[in-house]
């Protein structure tokens, strides 16, 4: 196994088997937590990532494909790529990653940690990554966080391709739209009054 990438709490492997490429993410242990709550973290999120892994490649969300799962580590397929980060970000890419959103919300997905660093792009379509924190909801709220996330890091132009192509695939798109406007309000009351 070879260490290809380590994250804020994981390490990604790559290994072959059968003449096909595979990475394993292991959640390392964080000797800064307290031993009981690290175990559980650790157990938690790899869980909830291989559920929300299954649920999406179920409904026809691009993910990486499940392979196998431990207590702390999953095997899944490994995409070949670059992270959408470290690549040409254009708005067609921006779109496809709305209607994808747009889909796994109206399943009661939610991401928990949507960035362009946990998006790779695979024969110029993206996947989604790093589930650990995502969570079955159909909260408006917690569907406006995935949304504020990717807002914050990409430029308009960019994130408008994202919002019309989630308005017009999501059943509830448009209430999540106007949360979203609701929670940015309150983020910039909230940063006024700290300034
Ligand atoms: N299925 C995969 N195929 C190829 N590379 C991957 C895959 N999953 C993760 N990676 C690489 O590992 C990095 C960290 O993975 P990620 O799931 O985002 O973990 P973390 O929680 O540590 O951010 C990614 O940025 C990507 O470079
Ligand atoms: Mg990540």
């Amino acid at each position: 196994m070879k260490l290809i990438a380590k994250g804020a709490e994981a390490c990604i492997y790559s290994l072959s088997a059968f003449g096909k490429e595979f990475v394993l993410k292991r959640r390392e242990r964080k000797d800064y937590r307290v031993p009981e709550l690290d175990l559980r973290l650790r157990a938690e999120r790899t869980r909830s990532e291989a559920r929300t892994m299954l649920r999406l490649h179920a409904i026809g969300v691009r993910v990486p494909g499940l392979i196998a799962l431990g207590k702390f580590s999953i095997c899944m397929e490994k995409l070949e790529g670059m992270l959408l980060k470290d690549t040409q970000k254009t708005g067609g890419i921006f779109t496809e990653v709305g209607k994808a959103l747009a889909l796994m919300h109206d399943n009661g997905t939610v991401h928990g940690d949507l960035t362009p660093a946990n998006v790779m792009i695979c024969n110029s379509l993206p996947y989604l990554i790093d589930f650990g924190l995502s969570s079955f909801t159909n909260g408006a709220e917690d569907k406006a966080m995935d949304l504020l996330l990717m807002k914050r890091a990409v430029s308009s132009r960019l994130y408008k391709s994202l919002e019309e192509a989630y308005l017009t695939n999501s059943r509830t798109g448009k209430e999540v739209i106007l949360r979203l406007a609701d929670v940015e309000k309150r983020g910039r009351y909230q940063n006024r009054n700290l300034e």
